[in-house]
């Protein structure tokens, strides 16, 4: 596995001896030579020279190697790619029936021909463009707290995006990431349940980072947007899912040691939709109202012209201006 030389290469800003390399990876000069030509083959730019060694001078923009090397440890214990799938939650869904997977397996692919969005909505998933992830956790959550883990993801996704481009990313209720009032991308968690605790979750993820607006579908192109679109700029989606990575692996820590609390704070914080009029429709009914927070389970509390508070736990909720 070229990881680990990665690993090295990403280290270092200078050029580093093949010397060097094979010392530290304890392995003969040859088999470094190899790896290099393995890592270009797959995109990565690196400089060599004779006297000086190698130096990385740029990344593919979805590198798996350089997610793996970033990544992969005791919390995310495995990192599959595939170039293109029909949906990565149906690929997750089917591994997590093996009772022995373990929680911490990432699901990534570069298209997807029929992605699945909320309320059976179709994903759109174009190749060479966007993040399409899966997660596998199985948390020691019972079932009635399965709206946290979206709403980790939620605050996850967005603090990685703002981390990455600097946007203002917000959530709206449930989990629609937005830039100013268009939506950059979504979370769709499904989850398998014990009696009495959750067996385990696939959290699915995708994120619109350097599709343009030409490429959407026309229904959704006037509320639909990505970091491209907001920046004029192309982002590396390796980095992105890094950070991203290690933003879901820091909050569900903290959940687990800490409870509830600080996610439901820094969802808040986060959130666009709290404070606002709002109307919310669900398949058996439209109504307006105040969103004036979630609750402990996460679900969304809107109270009512009649002053009747009412909690959602499914819709699709339009913020009034
Ligand atoms: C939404 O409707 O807002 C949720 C969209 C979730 C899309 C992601 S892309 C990766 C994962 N695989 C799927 O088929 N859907 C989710």
């Amino acid at each position: 596995m070229p990881d680990n030389i990665l690993r090295f290469l990403k280290g270092k800003k200078d050029y580093i001896s093949g010397e060097e390399i094979s010392s530290a990876l304890g392995i003969t000069r040859a088999a470094v030579w190899k790896k290099i030509r393995l890592l270009r083959s797959k995109g990565f730019i690196i400089a060599a020279s004779p006297s000086k060694g190698y130096r990385l001078v740029s990344s593919p923009d979805l590198s798996i190697d350089e997610i793996r090397a970033n990544v992969v440890g005791s919390f995310w214990r495995q990192v599959l790619f595939y170039e293109q799938l029909e949906s990565t939650n149906e690929t997750a869904t089917a591994l997590s029936v093996d009772k022995d997977i373990e929680g911490g397996v990432v699901i990534l692919t570069d298209a997807q021909s029929r992605g699945k969005g909320r309320l059976g909505r179709t994903w759109v998933s174009p190749p060479g463009a966007n993040i399409y992830m899966s997660i596998i956790l199985k948390p020691e959550l019972s079932p009635k707290d399965s709206t946290l883990l979206t709403l980790l993801a939620a605050v996850a996704s967005a603090t990685a995006l703002r981390k990455a481009s600097g946007l203002a990313v917000s959530i709206k209720w449930p989990n629609d990431l937005m830039i100013a009032d268009k939506k950059a991308g979504g979370i769709l968690t499904e989850v398998r349940f014990e009696p009495d605790k959750i067996k385990v979750a696939v959290i699915g993820i995708g994120i619109n980072v350097n599709i343009e607006k030409k490429d959407f579908p026309d229904e959704i192109k006037n509320i639909a947007t990505s970091l491209k679109e907001e920046t004029g700029q192309a982002y590396a989606r390796s980095n992105i899912i890094v950070l991203l990575l290690k933003e879901i692996e820091a909050w569900y820590k903290l959940l687990m040691k800490k409870g509830r609390g600080p996610l439901l704070e820094e969802w808040n914080e986060l959130s666009c939709t709290i404070g606002k009029r709002v109307t919310v429709s669900s398949s058996k009914e439209v109504f307006a109202g105040k969103a004036e927070g979630i609750d402990e389970e996460g679900l969304l509390m809107i109270r009512l012209q009649s002053g009747v508070l009412k909690k959602v736990t499914a819709g699709d909720v339009t913020i009034l201006k």
